[in-house]
């Protein structure tokens, strides 16, 4: 049975180093956290990597759709300029790469699968195989907006913990929830008070993104939710506990 945290840094440590690098994991790491929550989608030509946007532009000095450029140009990209020059020439992380840092440095993972438009189906196949064959049975949650991203999860590896992120409340989101055997539901840590409560009440564990105040922490662990995505895990661990 899968143990899940009470903080989880969120895209690495999103508010201390650029998020979904691998500098950004080992940020994570440094400030405390246990487990960490990042996004994947597939280059052109099919590799995993670690990126939210469809685009390039905001995190990276490159341009275009992720979806239209091979791995070998995203892998020429600075992913760490733009948050500082601290960080200059940190490459976009592959799948692989993650798993082996998170294992040398013993943390458990939220992966995101977040496809590009139309490749759902793909990028959750090839995300959860990779997984199967290099996680070793270490703490892992795989997660997606997707239905039919976490459809095919569920199709690839029966078996991986499975977190259904929900941003609102939509009208047939238990029927969903049962449907996937849902281990986690990750829901917007701003929804009301009302919303959280009945996610609360569905049975399984609860986790909110993306909570940066540990009074909001405090004020969602009260209303049962398990656990919270940080940018600033370091701070949520001060102030909430681990
Ligand atoms: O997985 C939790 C959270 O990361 C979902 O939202 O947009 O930050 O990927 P986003
Ligand atoms: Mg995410």
């Amino acid at each position: 049975m899968l143990t899940l945290p009470r903080i989880i840094g969120h895209r690495g440590a999103a508010a201390a180093a650029p998020e979904n690098t691998l500098a950004g994991i080992r940020e994570a790491h440094a400030q405390g956290a246990g487990w960490v929550e990042v996004d994947v989608k597939l280059t052109r030509d099919g590799v995993p990597v670690l990126m939210h946007d469809d685009r390039l532009e905001r995190t990276t000095d490159g341009r275009g759709a992720v979806a239209d450029v091979d791995f070998a140009d995203i892998r020429r990209l600075d992913a760490g300029s733009w948050f500082g020059p601290a960080f200059a020439g940190e490459p976009v992380p592959t799948l692989d790469e993650l798993f082996a840092l998170c294992a040398e440095l013993g943390l458990g993972l939220n992966l995101e699968i977040k496809p590009c438009p139309g490749r759902e189906a793909e990028t959750a196949r090839v995300a959860a195989e990779r997984a199967k064959a290099l996680w070793n049975g270490r703490p892992l949650l795989v997660s997606s907006f997707e239905e039919a991203s976490l459809v095919e999860v569920r199709r690839v590896a029966p078996d991986l913990p499975l977190g259904v992120l929900f941003e609102d409340v939509p009208a047939q989101w238990r029927t969903l929830a049962a449907r996937l055997r849902a281990d986690a539901l990750n829901v917007d840590g701003g929804l009301e008070t009302s919303a959280i409560r009945n996610y609360v009440d569905f049975g399984r564990p609860v986790l909110a993104w993306t909570v940066n105040e540990v009074g909001r922490a405090r004020s969602l662990a009260a209303l049962g939710v398990h656990g919270v995505f940080s940018d600033r895990p370091g701070e949520m661990l001060a102030g909430f506990g681990g």
